[in-house]
């Protein structure tokens, strides 16, 4: 199965991806992560990506195309990919629908998680990564059992992003409602998209998401 997660930063698209990837062997294909991948090997794409990423703006079209183009195309995508964080923009998502159709592949479906604003600011602000593992963690509300330790892999050091901060997640809002939005009529059109109430605790919003996929 091949879907698409998208919502708001702090809608919890990574943290499901993250779930069903666990449950059902499908690929969590997260941009962003792969974005910060390139900056942590100071790698030309990050470099160029790194000052837009921490303003909260987003990459060029044409970088985040070639970069899903190249990564679907992969053989382990054919177990199913989650798509988290793209498309981000009209352009981005009648490009997906081209390589898409080059690769005699289709979507199942396009699942929106609906988080409120204010609900998403406390979510970016508490959200914490082990520094190691890339265990994801939150202040309140998936803290580590043991304190400064991660549940994984017992790692001490853990980072935070620097665009996770009320400032620059005005600008990333701003980018969700002005680019991102608009492509959800592409996909309802299609008769693929599903709403799902992202405001409940993660179990519930993952069996939400079971649900709305099934067929
Ligand atoms: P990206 O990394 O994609 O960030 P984002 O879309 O802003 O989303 P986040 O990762 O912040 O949030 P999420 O929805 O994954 O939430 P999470 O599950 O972590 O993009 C970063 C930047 O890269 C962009 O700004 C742009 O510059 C660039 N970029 C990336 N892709 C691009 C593209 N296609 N085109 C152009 N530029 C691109 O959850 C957040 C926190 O909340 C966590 O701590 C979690 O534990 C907690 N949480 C999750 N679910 C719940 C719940 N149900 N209840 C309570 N807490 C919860």
């Amino acid at each position: 199965m091949n879907i698409i997660l998208i919502g708001p930063p702090g809608a919890g698209k990574g943290t499901q991806a993250h779930i069903l990837e666990e449950k059902y062997g499908m690929i969590q294909l997260s941009t962003g992560d792969m974005l910060r991948a390139s900056i942590k090997a100071q790698q030309p794409l990050g470099l160029q990506a790194k000052s837009l990423m921490d303003a909260g703006k987003l990459v060029s079209d044409d970088i985040m195309i070639g970069l899903i183009k190249e990564r679907i195309a992969q053989p382990d995508c054919g177990k199913g990919f989650i798509l988290d964080g793209f498309p981000r923009t009209v352009p981005q998502a009648e490009a997906l629908d081209n390589m898409l159709a080059e690769q005699g592949k289709k979507l199942n479906a396009v699942i929106e998680l609906k988080v409120d604003e204010a609900a998403l600011i406390e979510r970016v602000s508490g959200r914490y990564t082990c520094a190691k593992c890339g265990a994801g963690y939150h202040d309140k509300f998936k803290p580590t059992k043991v304190a400064g330790t991660c549940d994984v892999c017992g790692n001490h050091e853990f980072t935070r992003r620097p665009d996770d901060n009320a400032e620059t997640m005005k600008t990333r809002l701003k980018a969700f409602n002005d680019q991102t939005a608009p492509i959800l009529p592409h996909y309802k059109a299609k008769g693929l998209l599903k709403s799902v109430d992202g405001m409940t605790g993660m179990e519930t919003v993952t069996r939400a998401i079971e649900a709305a996929l099934k067929p």
